[in-house]
């Protein structure tokens, strides 16, 4: 019988994150004055703990005894070989894939929501506020949030709302309170009803209203907490390369490629950053951010200084971007409707560390039914975009006779995106266009800013 899957023991679990600000040089993020952000400024939206973290240079980072406790409800991850998937596409490619829908609420993303609770709830912190686009966010906070017994209010943006109940059920359920943004609870929110009442939302506008809930709260016991982008963020995926390392090295294999999808790019930077370690220390590797072409931040928006909200709330980072104003069309990968992209992944693309890829939502669909009918489990619509480059990959190597090692990494299951797979079902699903245009747009509104540098890590 062939090897389908490698586990790690519990006690193999990593007991340190790999934090790549030891290993490349980042612009720092600046303030409304135009200075690099001091730790200070940004304490009324997070707590020192995790501001330190931030702006670590340290290389290790211990996991905490009781976040390791919690990661062991699901972690460690199984990585799988994606034999069916081969048999499927002929090809001579082994591929492999860390399996992070096996979490709670089916994501990657508690792998930081539960770090974030803890150093939260440490820091005598009752109350967090957050955004999501899929819900997988904004479920995951939920879950970690009643592990430590923390209140948790969640924006979710309106088209994901409405495409998907079941996950406001899911952060109830684990006691959140999920309210649909824009709202009119919140300046940001009632700023852009005005304008469009019937505004599908984005990530940019609910994290507007997440950190202006947060910092209006007059108890002072309310922090906001992001699900991506940030370099605290980054550094607590990486348990997933980690991992996916130390079980690749059980059965004596290495990538060649490394694939992930991005959004605000934490699940790729999670699997990837490990290796981009090796990458940076010599090894050949191939390392593919996956995101849709109707958001193309990484592939088509330009490297500058901008905001990581729609209201300009946050400092400016610097980092791919569409334009703080960008509204991604409602297409079915909510996870992947944002503007921006973490500094830490736009450095390894200025640097031509990763090289970008961008598929259209109805290719994506075709790889995850691929994968769904040979591997089983049906995939959440952000890691089709994965899929769709695993699957193109496979093809060359085929076509190529060549033996490649293909790891990636499949952040969720699609079980509460099933209407997404309907609309594909029904062929009701399309693709949907990046004009042109809107880069010239985006442009205009990064060329108020200063310009970042083009840094070399080597
Ligand atoms: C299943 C899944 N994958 C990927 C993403 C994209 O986010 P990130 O780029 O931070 O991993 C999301 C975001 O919600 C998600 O739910």
């Amino acid at each position: 019988m062939e090897r389908r899957k490698v586990l790690l023991r519990e006690e193999e679990m990593p007991r340190r994150w790999y934090n790549i600000l030891a290993d490349i040089r980042l612009n720092p993020p600046l303030g409304p004055d135009g200075k690099p952000v001091r730790p200070e400024m940004l304490a009324p939206v997070f707590p020192m703990n995790l501001i330190e973290q931030e702006m670590s240079p340290e290389r290790w980072v211990d996991i905490p005894d009781e976040v390791l406790s919690i990661y062991a409800l699901w972690r460690p991850t199984p990585l799988v070989r994606a034999v069916g998937l081969e048999r499927a596409l002929g090809t001579p490619a082994r591929i492999y894939y860390k399996f992070e829908g096996a979490s709670p609420p089916g994501s990657h993303k508690p792998n930081t929501a539960v770090p974030q609770a803890y150093y939260n709830k440490v820091f005598g912190i009752r109350r967090l506020t957050t955004e999501t686009g899929a819900g997988q966010w904004g479920s995951a906070l939920a879950f970690a949030c009643a592990q430590f017994g923390l209140e948790c209010k969640v924006f979710m943006v309106r088209v994901s709302y409405d495409q998907k109940p079941y996950r406001k059920t899911m952060m109830q359920t684990w006691g959140a309170q999920c309210v649909p943004s824009p709202s009119p609870e919140t300046r940001a929110g009632r700023e852009i009803l005005a304008r469009d009442p019937h505004s599908p939302g984005s990530l940019g506008i609910a994290i507007s209203e997440a950190v202006e809930a947060a910092v209006s709260d007059a108890s002072g016991k309310t922090r906001y907490s992001l699900g991506s982008v940030l370099n605290h963020v980054m550094l607590h995926q990486t348990v997933i390369g980690l991992e996916a390392k130390a079980q690749l090295a059980k059965i004596g294999e290495f990538p060649d490629v490394v694939v992930g999808c991005a959004g605000g790019g934490s699940n790729f930077a999670g699997l990837a950053f490990p290796f981009v370690y090796d990458k940076i220390h010599g090894r050949a590797i191939d390392i593919h951010p996956v995101e849709p072409a109707a958001c193309p931040t990484l592939t088509r928006g330009p490297f500058a200084y901008d905001h990581g909200d729609t209201a300009g709330y946050t400092p400016l980072l610097p980092m791919h971007s569409l334009g703080h104003t960008f509204m991604p069309p409602p297409m079915h990968a909510g996870g992947l409707r944002y503007h921006g992209m973490a500094p830490t992944v736009s450095q390894l693309a200025v640097e031509g560390l990763i090289e970008p890829k961008a598929y259209g939502q109805v290719e994506t669909f075709e790889a995850g039914m691929l994968a769904a009918r040979n591997e089983g489990v049906i995939p959440a619509p952000e890691t089709n975009h994965a899929l769709a480059c695993v699957v193109d990959l496979a093809r060359r190597a085929k076509e190529e006779g060549k033996e490649k090692v293909i790891l990636f990494n499949w952040s969720g299951h699609g079980l509460i995106d099933l209407a997404s797979y309907e609309k594909y079902l029904t062929g009701e699903l399309h693709d949907i266009a990046y004009p042109a245009e809107d880069i010239e747009e985006a442009e205009k509104i990064l060329e108020r800013y200063p310009k970042p540098q083009i840094l070399k890590s080597r």
